[in-house]
């Protein structure tokens, strides 16, 4: 696909999220010629800098350039960070934005850029709206001579109703075709891979259905704790920092209907259709029986000592906020009626891994007793990461008398592509928002449906009777009454490092 002559401006171009996560993604699709011909990029923040100081501050002290400078000529790495400039915004990102038009005509007129722009928005979300309404105050929304596009940052709101807020806010200055939200998950080549292992094969789409499925399983694992990012963490917590946007876009995927073809509207009319049918939890004895939230514990790891999350920096020392959380839940579909689903997400777990389970069931009748084979062993592994792959679980016959029979495994690694280049999710989410395919972004109406599921769960974890805290060590798998959860079913998958 062509991407055409652009600029990208960046608000809040000074934190951590340009240094770490933007600038490696633009350094990456500059050197693999990604890049349009005519491209700049324009930081604007709060603080005073000028381009010198920004180049410095972002690319050549991006660690990640850093690391790689040794072994690239300097000329393409001066002549990346030439690309890039700064303007301050004057103390406040609630102000007049004339001049910040006037920089970006400038640069546009200088580097024959285009009027098509996309704005960053990597600023603390309180900021999305007034951002937006101070580009359009200063007629920087227009499309007349080139497009404009919005690329937002999650949180995409705190809870359904400040989601609404926010879509409402945002699409009073730029229309919805106009507005990016990215979820970095969704820039996962295993992730995309699930339309792929799902739609364009025929020996998996016939068993994905409650004929064939026993249930689900989906487990995300950090082994990092909440890191300097306490204060934000406290006040978000695992179901609102994972579940509601990273894993809910798994289970869409999982869950979705085929579309009629890959264009971005037909997947994104299937997921949100995907989401919706996730059976609302209503009454408490619901809520009390299928969701478990924790905290981890001061432990030792590997001799180490570990602290606890309430001793972490930035946490309340009375924190209520969930390190850990599993949800059972089912979906109210023709295909998936009456199978339950079963994910789960946490910090300080023994080690970091997210993977989607399909468990088949057992076949209707059992030939080789005492085989040897479990109940419902064929399964179906996505690993999302690490070890990239699929893995699938089958039974085969021991050789010898009888009909012993053995687990064995077909596996497919993606590291065996050696010479397949995989985008960084975040490069590929840019590249994608260049060239205005926002198939792998997410919608208003999935953002909120998905807070339709998680919104009445926060609740009653916050106000809720009989709501339990547990606590596990940090470095295990959760607490043991997680267990309950998936008890009588089997147990948790807990894949090794
Ligand atoms: C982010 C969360 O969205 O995803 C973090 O805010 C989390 O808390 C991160 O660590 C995990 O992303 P990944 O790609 O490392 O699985």
């Amino acid at each position: 696909k062509k991407t055409e002559n652009q600029i990208l401006v960046i608000f809040g171009a000074s934190g951590d999220l340009t240094a770490r996560k933007l600038v490696p993604s633009l350094f990456n699709l500059f050197i693999s010629g990604h890049l349009p011909e005519n491209f700049v990029v324009l930081g604007a923040s709060r603080s005073d800098m000028t381009d010198t100081a920004f180049r410095k501050k972002v690319v050549t002290e991006s660690t990640y350039l850093e690391k790689k400078l040794e072994k690239l000529d300097k000329e393409k790495i001066e002549a990346f960070s030439n690309k890039f400039f700064y303007e301050d915004l004057g103390g406040s990102y609630d102000t007049d934005y004339t001049r910040l038009r006037k920089r970006v005509e400038d640069l546009k007129n200088k580097y024959n850029t285009s009027g098509n722009i996309i704005y960053y928005l990597s600023t603390p979300p309180t900021l999305y709206e007034t951002i937006a309404q101070r580009l359009a105050d200063a007629g920087m929304n227009t499309q007349n001579n080139g497009w404009k596009r919005l690329i937002v940052e999650k949180p995409f709101g705190y809870s359904l109703e400040t989601a609404k807020q926010l879509n409402k806010g945002l699409q009073q200055f730029f229309k919805e075709h106009q507005i990016y939200r990215i979820d970095h998950y969704l820039g996962k080549e295993t992730v995309q891979n699930l339309l792929v292992t799902r739609f364009a094969n025929s020996i998996f789409e016939p068993l994905w259905n409650r004929n064939y499925i026993h249930h689900v399983e989906i487990t995300n694992a950090e082994s990092v704790g909440v890191e300097k990012r306490g204060g934000y963490y406290d006040k978000s917590g695992a179901l609102r920092d994972m579940f509601q946007n990273h894993l809910l876009q798994i289970v869409s995927l999982v869950v979705m209907e085929p579309p009629i073809s890959d264009a971005p509207e037909d997947i994104r009319n299937e997921k949100v259709k995907a989401i919706k049918s996730i059976r609302v939890m209503k009454s408490e004895e619901e809520l009390y029986e299928n969701t478990i939230r924790a905290q981890y514990v001061a432990s030792t790891i590997d001799g180490d000592k570990v602290k606890g999350y309430r001793e972490e920096e930035g946490v309340d020392a009375n924190s209520t906020t969930e390190t850990f959380a599993a949800v059972k839940f089912f979906v109210d579909n023709w295909r998936w009626k009456d199978v339950p689903f079963y994910v789960r997400t946490a910090k300080r777990m023994p080690t970091k891994v997210t993977e989607v389970v399909i468990h088949f069931k057992t076949p209707h009748h059992q030939i080789f007793k005492d085989s040897g084979m479990e109940n419902r062993d064929n399964k179906l592994i996505i690993r999302i990461q690490p070890d990239e792959g699929i893995l699938i679980k089958f039974g085969v016959k021991v050789p010898g008398q009888g009909f012993k029979v053995e687990r064995a495994n077909l596996d497919f690694y993606y590291s065996s592509l050696a010479e397949t280049y995989v985008m960084e999710a975040y490069e590929r989410l840019i590249l994608d928002a260049m060239q205005g395919d926002a198939t792998l972004y997410a919608r208003a109406d999935e953002v909120e449906a998905a807070w339709e599921f998680v919104d009445p769960i926060l609740d009653y974890w916050e106000k809720g009777k009989d709501v339990r805290m547990y606590g596990y060590a940090a470095g295990v798998w959760g607490p043991e009454n997680s267990h309950d959860l998936i008890d009588g079913i089997g147990e948790w998958r807990n894949p090794g490092p």
